[in-house]
């Protein structure tokens, strides 16, 4: 399989790494050789029809910090004109998640579908802000989209819900989805203040450069979105969620809760509504789970509730929910 990377930062190095160290037994398990002939950053392009080799690729982005100096030739394309020019069955995109425009993964997936390739997206932007209208064209275009990495990481929390709870009738859900805001109130309900909580968080490299998306909620809406619309099949966007953050929980709040034996949690819930705020969860609920964690409960109408609970992010997590995705590709293409 050919793959196009758009972004090769976190994500991306270590989906190089994973598809290295596996590529062996990816062959011998799957029978796939997946090869990655294009990849962009924000400096320019690398390419190779036969594929990339991997380890110079790591090499040349640690040594210059851009992959452009790979080759002298090809070097400064787009994402859109690897997907114009190159072939490839696969576009996994990869670059920064943004809740205004979604750019430049929007174009890079849209793209991508018009020319017939199948698309994995880690990125949560272009879900977020068009998830039905990303389907359609999908099915239009007789392509798969995919996006297992874009909620819980590694933790396969949409394919848990999509598959093993297959043919059950999923009526609600609740979750904590975002961990940096889960880290920063477990340390606040340890005694830190809101300001000290959130800069040791900053310290760890938890917090989004932009940090009003972990902080005002803005992530755990976009992964509230993506899991309504392919867990409950509604057709919503980012505009659908009531959205409060953590900026104004107070010490006295977390005080307040821990009387009532509960601890203050960033919600995202799709009941009645479709909202993310903090709210009180006993310590005793399987969702009060502590640090980065994530937990989701999924309620179904035969099979009562379950909880999964898992890392929600991580590169080398989040790069081995890409692989889930593209061995679900491959097998759903060779059924055809
Ligand atoms: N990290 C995680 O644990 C995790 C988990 C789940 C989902 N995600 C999502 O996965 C995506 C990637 O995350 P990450 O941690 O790998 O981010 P990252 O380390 O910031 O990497 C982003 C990559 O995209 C490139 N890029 C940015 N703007 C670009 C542009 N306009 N054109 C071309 N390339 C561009 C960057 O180029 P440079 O290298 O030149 O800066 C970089 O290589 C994000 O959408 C994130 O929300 C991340």
């Amino acid at each position: 399989m050919r793959l196009i990377l758009c972004g090769f930062g976190i994500v991306g190095q270590s989906l190089a790494k994973l598809l290295e160290s596996r590529s062996e037994d990816l062959y011998v398990r799957f029978g796939i050789k997946p090869r990655i002939v294009g990849v962009i950053d924000t400096k320019g392009s690398a390419v190779q029809t036969s594929g990339l080799d991997l380890n110079k690729l790591l090499d040349v982005k640690k040594k210059y910090g851009t992959i452009k100096k790979y080759s002298p030739t090809k070097n400064n394309l787009s994402g859109v004109d690897l997907i114009k020019n190159l072939d490839a069955d696969v576009l996994i995109e990869t670059t920064p998640s943004n809740y205004k425009d979604a750019e430049p993964g929007m174009t890079h997936i849209t793209e991508a579908m018009k020319h017939g390739l199948h698309v994995i997206s880690v990125n949560k932007g272009p879900l977020a802000l068009a998830f039905p209208s990303l389907m359609e064209l999908a099915t239009y275009n007789q392509v798969l989209l995919r996006f297992s990495g874009t909620v819980g990481g590694g933790t396969p929390i949409i394919d848990y819900a999509k598959n093993s709870l297959h043919g059950e009738r999923i009526t609600s859900f609740d979750g904590i989805l975002n961990g940096t805001t889960n880290y920063i109130l477990t340390n606040m309900a340890n005694g830190m203040s809101f300001k000290t909580a959130l800069s040791d968080a900053k310290k760890k490299g938890y917090v989004e450069a932009d940090e009003s998306l972990d902080l005002d909620g803005l992530d755990a809406a976009a992964k509230l979105v993506i899991l309504a619309n392919w867990i409950m099949d509604l057709k919503v966007t980012m505009p659908d969620i009531k959205r409060t953050g953590i900026r104004n929980v107070s010490e006295q709040d977390i005080k307040n809760a821990a009387k009532k034996k509960c601890a203050v949690k960033l919600i995202a819930s799709c009941n009645k509504d479709l909202t993310v705020s903090p709210i009180e969860v006993s310590v005793d609920s399987p969702l009060c789970v502590n640090g980065t964690l994530n937990a989701i409960s999924f309620t179904s109408e035969h099979s009562g509730t379950q909880t999964i609970i898992g890392r929600g992010a991580g590169g080398i997590e989040t790069a081995s929910s890409i692989l889930r995705d593209l061995l679900e590709i491959r097998q759903e293409i060779s059924k055809i």
